[in-house]
């Protein structure tokens, strides 16, 4: 197996691209799909400051790496979720690259800030944990994107993800959801840009990324992560994949060219009835936002939150503390 670039042996063999790269070529193929998306879709103009959010999984320590290579300027938000040692690991991963690099790493703890933490919040809501973790991460990242005057926050959401989820709404014609599946949302009221550069690249992909590149990355999954229906539909995509390669890009990226402007309407129609959310001031269809709701049932009295950890009641950097949002 010989790379396609240099001759040199190959490390990878990408059938949907019907190629095979050594590490260095595989370095440079990740970068080069993630310019592409970046310009594709219009996500971000040169130099932007990006807030990525970074989980310490195997994608978003990838996708804080190539950023930082195509000369963004980036900060990392990492929020403690409470999950346990899962969550403990992770965020020593995450601080494990920033520390490395000299990058800024924002903190923000679930726990201590809100006074919850994902399993408790799910035990006290009907919730399940994905929703109050989704919710939750959601907000933040809004938030925190906006504090920090950041032009856009990125997630490393892969192309597995986004076929799955695309074929979940699919699957049950959620056409408001469908409206919404793209990868750049532009800022808006109280909202700002978010991104997904990492469309164009597969987890298997991402997961050599960092192996070729040293980076140290969480290996398990979320153990909150049982009965997620997404985890389905990524293993029958795979089997199609398997059969016919470059069938998982062609229908996402075919779904971004072709298909969703047909859709825009619908989302137009769920945005114009957003308010403000009279406790936090988030754009909300209701006159309380979801996560303020959420952190009202889930949460513990604010006197018990400052016993649970040292780190007070504000997000956190590797350079310092950052002012109340
Ligand atoms: P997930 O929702 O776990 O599939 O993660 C999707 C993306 O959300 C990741 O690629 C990260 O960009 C971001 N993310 C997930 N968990 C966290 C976290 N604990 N802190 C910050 N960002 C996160
Ligand atoms: Fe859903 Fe972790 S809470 S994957
Ligand atoms: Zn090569
Ligand atoms: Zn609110």
């Amino acid at each position: 197996m010989k790379c396609r670039s240099c001759r040199g042996p190959a490390v990878i063999d990408l059938p949907r691209h019907n190629a095979n790269f050594c590490g260095e070529h595989l370095v440079a193929f990740c970068r080069e799909q993630v310019r592409r998306a970046i310009a594709e879709f219009e996500m971000l103009e040169e130099g932007d400051r990006v807030l990525v959010a970074v989980s310490g999984g195997k994608d978003s320590l990838a996708l804080w790496d190539i950023l930082d290579h195509l000369g963004y300027e980036t900060t990392g938000l990492y929020i403690g979720l409470g999950i346990g040692d899962y969550s403990e690991d992770s965020a020593e991963f995450v601080r494990h690259f920033a520390r490395e690099r000299g990058a800024e790493l924002l903190e923000v703890d679930l726990a201590s800030r809100h006074g919850y933490d994902i399993p408790g919040a799910a035990q006290r809501t009907k919730r399940t944990p994905c929703s109050a973790c989704g919710l939750s991460k959601r907000h933040i990242f809004d938030r925190e994107a906006l504090a920090g005057g950041h032009a856009a926050v990125a997630t490393g959401h892969n192309l597995d993800d986004e076929a799955a989820v695309l074929f979940g709404n699919v699957l049950r014609w959620q056409l408001d959801y469908l409206a919404r599946q793209r990868p750049v949302l532009p800022a808006r009221d109280g909202l700002p840009r978010k991104v997904k550069p990492l469309v164009r690249l597969t987890e298997r992909e991402t997961a050599a990324y960092c192996i070729v590149s040293g980076i140290d990355y969480q290996v398990e999954e979320c153990p909150m992560s049982a009965g997620n229906k997404h985890i389905g539909y990524k293993e029958a995509l795979n089997d199609i994949e398997a059969t016919s390669p470059g069938s998982k890009a062609d229908f996402y990226l075919s779904f971004q060219r072709r298909a969703v402007q047909h859709f825009e309407q619908l989302g137009a129609t769920a945005r114009e009835a957003l308010r403000t959310c009279t406790s936090c001031g988030a754009p909300s269809p209701s006159d309380t936002c979801a996560f303020c709701r959420l952190e009202s049932m889930a949460g513990q009295p604010v006197e018990l939150r400052s016993e649970r950890t040292a780190i007070g009641d504000h997000a956190t950097t590797t350079t310092g503390t950052m002012d109340e949002t």
